[in-house]
């Protein structure tokens, strides 16, 4: 966003750094937020100055690094109950694992812990560690913990990590970072309301150790969760197996099969409001389960025959429930893409379905990027490419107008919104 326009400019924001290895990004931290007309002090824990230069930091930020809760200078200067005044947001990025667990007991040992305790801005955490460390069920708590005592998680990101293993744990990029503060604390377009999403691809098993599946990695529909839980709705995520760790707010079911996503949908229904499916079900499966891995016959040239049987259609048994919530769906189409998307809507009874090219194989399917066509009643809206979160956020807000036209046109007018 431009200086002049982002909600950014001319705010107080101070930047928190820990000792992680992605503390050598906070001077991009600090670019990005500068460029968008923040005014930034950058505050670092005792052993961040090994990741990254302090000089470098004052550098970007134009003024002097906070480091140690006894400098008597930088106290004279401005006392710490001073700086926690002037700070109108905080962003903790990268955030330890240790850094989250002294946050959630309250510590304030040092001058960042001190600042979080006796600020009353909005303070954003951005947890940076090995992806065990993430999923270690300590760090699982204190990240549930956090978002309890009003923390605000962004990410991590999965992926390639410096210590050289895969997963969930890296820091969220500079600019997505500061992208998701413009986007600012939680807006209550959604406030009071039970949004339920399927994310994925589903797994039909051959045997032990074959499969049916698809290439759906479950950024999508990730994203909208994340989307939906930042417009103030309680959020469940039905998720298909490999989709990435989500923010702790958010219910997560995991399930394996057609079926399995089936049954958690169907038992979501009655409380839910809106239902999102973004999820690649696996439209058959083998009629009969294998319990031994399935051998070669031996004879060359033989042939494999597996039957198959139709899995239930998920969002459409949602559609047809009587207690029926707002039914969004998904349509990845690789030709006459936009007849195939109307038409699907119409059959499945959607109040709006989202149509996805996957023939450009830049978008869709495991990209980071996506471009779509919201079809609804009312029209259609098309949605240029760009990444999987701004998409969301733009679906979010789509969608909770189609949500309120429906509410005010079924519901006596004292309660429309
Ligand atoms: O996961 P990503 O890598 O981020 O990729 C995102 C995506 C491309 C998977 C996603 O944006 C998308 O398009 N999802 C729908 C994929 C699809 O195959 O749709 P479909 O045309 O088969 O199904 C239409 C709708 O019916 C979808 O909402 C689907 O969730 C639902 N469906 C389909 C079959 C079935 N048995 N039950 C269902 O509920």
């Amino acid at each position: 966003m431009h200086e002049s326009t982002s909600p950014l400019n001319g705010k107080h924001i101070l930047l928190g750094v820990t000792a992680g290895i992605a503390a050598y990004k906070a001077p991009l931290i600090v670019r990005a937020l500068t460029a968008r007309g923040a005014e930034v002090q950058v505050v670092l824990s005792a052993n961040a100055h090994r990741f990254v230069a302090p000089t470098a930091l004052q550098a970007v930020s134009g003024r002097p690094v906070r480091q140690d809760l006894w400098d008597e200078d930088a106290e004279a200067a401005m006392g710490h109950i001073e700086l926690a005044r002037w700070a109108e947001l905080i962003l903790i990025a990268p955030a330890t694992a240790n850094t989250l667990a002294r946050l959630v007991q309250g510590m304030s040992d040092d001058l960042l812990t001190t600042l979080c305790l006796a600020t009353s801005a909005p303070t954003y955490v951005a947890p940076s560690m090995n992806q065990q460390m993430y999923q270690h069920p300590a760090t699982q708590t204190n990240l549930r913990q956090a978002a309890g005592l009003g923390y605000h998680i962004i990410g991590p990101d999965s992926g390639e990590q410096a210590c050289g293993e895969d997963g969930p744990g890296r820091m969220t990029e500079p600019e997505a970072l500061v992208d998701a503060l413009e986007r600012g604390t939680p807006t209550d377009r959604l406030a009071g309301m039970h949004v339920t999403i399927t994310a994925g691809p589903t797994i039909e098993a051959i045997d032990p150790v074959r499969f049916i599946s698809n290439h759906s990695s479950g950024l999508q529909g990730l994203c909208l969760a994340h989307s939906a839980l930042n417009a103030g709705a309680s959020v469940t995520l039905i998720a298909g197996p490999g989709v990435s760790a989500c923010n702790p707010e958010i219910q997560r079911i995991d399930v394996t099969s057609a079926q399995e996503m089936h049954d958690a949908s169907m038992a979501n229904v009655p409380d839910t409001d809106i239902f999102i499916g973004v999820a690649a079900v696996a439209d058959y499966r083998p009629a009969f389960s294998v319990e031994q891995k399935m051998k070669r016959s031996g004879k060359a040239g033989a042939g494999l025959t597996v039957e198959l049987v139709e899995n239930p259609d998920i969002i459409r048994a949602v559609a047809a429930d009587p207690k029926r919530p707002l039914v969004i769906g998904f349509a990845a189409e690789t030709n006459n893409a936009l007849a195939h998307a109307r038409e699907k809507r119409i059959k499945k009874n959607l109040d709006a379905i989202v149509l996805n090219d996957v023939s450009d194989p830049s978008i869709g399917f495991n990209s980071k990027q996506n471009a779509a066509t919201l079809i609804y009643e009312a029209g259609e809206v098309v949605l240029p490419k760009q990444s999987k979160q701004q998409l969301a956020d733009t679906l979010i807000t789509q969608i909770s107008e189609i949500f309120a036209t429906k509410l005010a046109g079924t519901k006596p007018e004292s309660v429309t919104k």
